[in-house]
């Protein structure tokens, strides 16, 4: 198995009103090419803030983050977010689409960025609006979607630029149960179908019971490791109980 993700000792600080809070306090995971890992834990634990420093959104104050073989620690900003832009892919749990760009341009956004035009990226992007099925929505505006169809973009976006790493902060927070199964299942169809790496955070444990493993933190450092293996039986009452049961 070839590790595509690799944290080391990871520990994030924040200054606040003259003393600092930590948020993580020696993280330390590895993460193989097409598997499924979820980071879960209640609110406050410091879920967001190692999704942040693994996908190179946001520095450690030490320790050492490896994206596909790169050590992003080391780094200057400017090539940190060309990494971050190059390997890795976000989801958040407020969608963060463009309101002015329509449907096929907010996927493009990867492209746009890099200075490249949607009419180069056509195909591609009618292969991700396929995937997630908003083919008849390319010419829509996010105001103009459900909720369930703006995270579907967003999550067609993340995978435009076809990521190492596709990393997802919430993705189902804000929606309905039905429409927070069809963004797991398709999350769930690129790993299975396409070999993308995902590392997903929620407190949901129907969420995680979608990933091969499962990492619990609790103020800020991994408490227990749960292996559930490539499951496709996500619903399956047993592991549900046992996630639920660890009172997240
Ligand atoms: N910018 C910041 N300044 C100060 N403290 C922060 C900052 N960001 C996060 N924290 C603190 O770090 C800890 C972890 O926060 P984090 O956002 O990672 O939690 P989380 O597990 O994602 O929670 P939630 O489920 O509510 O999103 C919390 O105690 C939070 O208050
Ligand atoms: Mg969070």
């Amino acid at each position: 198995m070839t590790v595509i993700l690799e944290a080391h000792n990871l520990v994030k600080s924040y200054p606040l009103g003259g003393r600092s809070v930590e948020a993580l306090r020696g993280v330390s995971l590895s993460v193989s090419k097409g598997e499924f890992v979820a980071i879960m834990g209640s609110s406050g634990s410091g879920k967001s803030t190692m999704l942040h420093l693994l996908g190179g959104l946001d520095r450690p104050t030490s320790g050492e983050v490896v994206i596909d073989g790169v050590n992003v620690s080391q780094l200057n900003d400017e090539q940190a977010t060309l990494t971050r832009r190059d390997k890795t892919g976000f989801v958040f749990q407020f969608f963060n689409l463009i309101p002015l760009l329509n449907v096929a341009e907010n996927v493009a956004l990867p492209f746009l960025i890099a200075g490249e035009s949607l009419g180069q990226h056509r195909q591609r992007v009618q292969e991700l609006l396929a995937l997630v099925g908003l083919e008849d929505k390319a010419a829509h505006r996010p105001d103009q979607l459900s909720a369930g169809e703006q995270q579907r973009v967003a999550l067609a976006r993340a995978l435009a630029p076809e990521p190492a790493i596709l990393l997802a902060d919430e993705p189902t927070g804000n929606l309905d149960y039905t429409t927070g199964t069809e963004i797991l299942d398709l999350i769930w169809d690129s790993c299975d179908r396409l070999g993308q790496t995902i590392v997903l955070v929620t407190h949901d444990a129907r969420a995680a019971a979608y990933a091969d493993r499962v990492l619990v933190v609790r103020d800020g450092s991994i408490r227990e490791e749960i292996v559930l293996g490539r499951r496709r039986d996500h619903e399956a009452r047993a592991l549900i109980a046992r996630l639920a049961a660890l009172g997240l």
